[in-house]
């Protein structure tokens, strides 16, 4: 067990598309174990494999934060099957800290997924998991949801965030 450091934008990793997990291994279940403690100490609602440096499609998110046990889910391999509607709202990640932005997204989705224990899942999602889920799918296709924001608006942050590598307060 342990706590894993989260990789920040602008690294290279978080660009790159994640392979397929072909069997679910008890390394993959440590994998998953650490991914789901980094998570909730981050604190997030949401990590991706790649966020700490392991190019698989593996995904966790709990959009309880911790509240609710059962509100914790472990994707494998997540495939989206449909998406519906259109919701704006305001989104952050953890590989991009302290900087959020409204974007649109499918406001309920259909994703199917293989759990840890190795089953196939189908889920309906809508609201803040609906979110969490296609922002998750962003991840391991290598896009990050500032590059969904409005240009001028991902313009800004990208340029604040030159300016703290520069100062030394950003660090990735
Ligand atoms: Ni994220």
């Amino acid at each position: 067990m342990g706590i894993l450091p989260i990789l920040h934008y602008p690294d290279e990793i978080l660009r790159q598309v994640s392979e397929p997990v072909e069997t679910v291994t008890d390394e993959i279940r440590e994998l998953i174990d650490q991914m789901i403690e980094t998570m909730y100490a981050a604190p997030g609602v949401g990590l991706a494999a790649n966020q700490v440096g392991v190019l698989k499609r593996i995904a966790v998110m709990d959009v309880s934060s911790g509240k609710k046990p059962e509100a914790l889910i472990v994707m494998i391999n997540p495939e989206l099957l449909s998406s519906e509607g259109e919701e704006s709202y305001e989104e952050g990640c953890l590989s991009v800290p302290n900087f959020t932005g409204d974007l649109n997204r499918a406001g309920s989705v259909q994703v199917c997924y293989t759990t840890t224990e190795g089953r196939k899942m189908t889920l309906c999602a809508e609201g803040l998991l609906a979110r969490a889920v296609q922002h998750e799918l962003d991840h391991l296709n290598g896009f990050l949801f500032i590059d969904r924001l409005p240009v001028m608006k991902r313009d800004m942050i990208k340029r604040k965030i030159k300016k703290a590598i520069r100062q030394g307060v950003y660090q990735y």
